[in-house]
């Protein structure tokens, strides 16, 4: 059978940027910000995209583009007779931890969706947003209605092959997010007590950093904001051609992630503070803080409808691409049709997500590693641990076991005479040096 391809490298482009902007940009990024102290968060999460992050997902891209297969064959392929293709699993497994956790959230926006649009939402409820949404997530199966239909429309979508229907609606909601996203923080930043949360995210506290659990807080959020490590970005890349450049492709990636997450911490932080909560609260914080943000404007209401709405767009667009992994792993292995393949493991990504959504009420004394609760601790192994050891062995692929010419004309660098030795000391030496002590630091084997 002939592989599937991108329509043009505009649908590559709008996939790509897609797959990296979603929950990662506004949940994760604000929680994990709140967790770990704000602004020194902030220096170091920027820090290491640009370092680590945007020379990493050209590297990725361009594996996937030269052997046009899926994470464990483009190995295989351009490495037969070696054991690298056994990195391509770490991408597989990621998939599934961080897919089951993405659509129980995923899950929790269409609810607020849904209760924006039946107007339940416009008022603050008697006992709060905060109470409310304790009530909803702890209750034993209805949160998981909203999970299962997420899966589904993934499903949907991943089912349908090279995909029109994401290409067109990004291109529709991704600039709706954007203007949203901007109307909020102009907004926030005007509440009362707003200042005291610009302090916290601009203001970096150096001593945050002494503590070895911030480096990997960021290098692990900068992974996951920009979709690197699992070969999600690789098996996209896989369906492109050779005419597209990509250097400038990626750059584009990079600069509208930053630019959704930073927007996203001006409107969360702002409202974080002028209402009083606590910034280290965990994953649920944006769907406490946003609904109080939507309440006090004029047509709020509205405002808090688009927004979930564009927020679930966003959502989809990356939970394709992550659904996408094991679906070309598997559909070229065991050399199944797409439908079954993709439809299969959404159900197996669904169950797992029902252990993450109990972890919300039953199973709230649950806690897999340390004090943190199943989605914590499968975004723990999935974001800090196996997405960087994914981007590691890709780095210590291209800019080891590739000759570097091979290396450069892969990236398409070979006409960017400072650019692309800068890049070949990052992916060959930086990247691979920094990873591995922020580990190192973390285990508390150094410093
Ligand atoms: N980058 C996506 C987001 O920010 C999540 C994602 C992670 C997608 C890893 C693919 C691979 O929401």
């Amino acid at each position: 059978m002939e592989r599937e391809k991108w329509g043009s490298k505009l649908g590559f482009m709008l996939a790509a940027m897609g797959s990296a902007v979603g929950l990662g940009n506004i949940w994760r990024f604000s929680f994990v910000a709140g967790n770990n102290g704000g602004g020194a968060f902030l220096l170091l999460y920027l820090a290491f995209v640009v370092v680590i992050g945007v020379p990493l997902l050209l590297t990725e891209v361009s594996i996937g583009r030269k052997a046009e297969s899926d994470v464990v064959g483009s190995f295989k392929k351009l490495a037969p007779g070696t054991p690298w293709f056994l990195s391509g699993f770490f991408g597989v497994l990621s998939a599934f931890l961080i897919l089951s956790f993405y659509a129980v959230v995923a899950g929790w926006s269409i609810y607020y969706f849904w209760e924006y649009l039946t107007g339940k939402f416009f008022s603050e409820p008697a006992e709060g947003y905060g109470a409310a949404f304790g009530q909803f997530t702890a209750h034993a199966w209805h949160p998981l209605l909203w999970t299962a239909l997420f899966m589904i429309l993934t499903i949907g979508i991943v089912f349908s092959g090279v995909k029109n229907g994401i290409e067109f609606a990004n291109k529709i909601f991704m600039p709706l997010l954007a203007i949203i996203l901007i109307i909020l923080a102009f907004y926030s930043i005007s509440l009362d007590g707003a200042a005291e949360g610009l302090k916290f995210l601009f203001q970096p506290n150096w001593a945050s950093l002494k503590d070895p659990s911030i480096y990997i807080a960021a290098l692990g959020q900068a992974f996951f904001s920009l979709s690197l490590g699992m070969g999600a970005m690789l098996t996209y890349g896989s369906y492109l051609t050779k005419e597209n450049k990509l250097p400038s492709a990626t750059l584009g990636i990079g600069l509208m992630d930053t630019f959704f997450a930073v927007i996203s911490g001006l409107v969360i932080f702002p409202a974080v503070f002028a209402f009083d909560i606590d910034p280290s609260s965990g994953p649920p914080l944006v769907f406490i803080t946003l609904p109080g943000i939507f309440e006090q404007m004029p047509g709020g209401g509205i405002i808090g409808l688009v927004f979930f709405f564009a927020l679930i767009l966003a959502a989809l667009s990356s939970s394709v691409s992550i659904l996408e992994v094991p679906t070309a792993y598997f559909m070229r292995v065991c050399n199944w049709s797409r439908r079954f393949t993709s439809i299969l493991m959404g159900s197996i990504m669904f169950i797992l997500g029902i252990t993450v959504s109990l972890g919300f009420g039953i199973w709230s004394g649950v806690t897999p590693i340390g004090d943190k609760n199943v989605l914590d601790s499968m975004d723990y192994v999935a974001s800090n641990i196996l997405l960087p050891l994914g981007g590691l062995a890709m780095a210590l692929f291209v800019g080891w076991y590739f000759k570097k010419s091979e290396a450069l004309e892969a990236t398409d660098m070979t006409n960017l005479p400072v650019l692309r030795t800068l890049w070949h000391v990052v992916i060959k030496f930086l990247a691979p040096i920094l990873i591995i002590l922020i580990f190192l630091n973390k285990l508390g084997i150094i410093f």
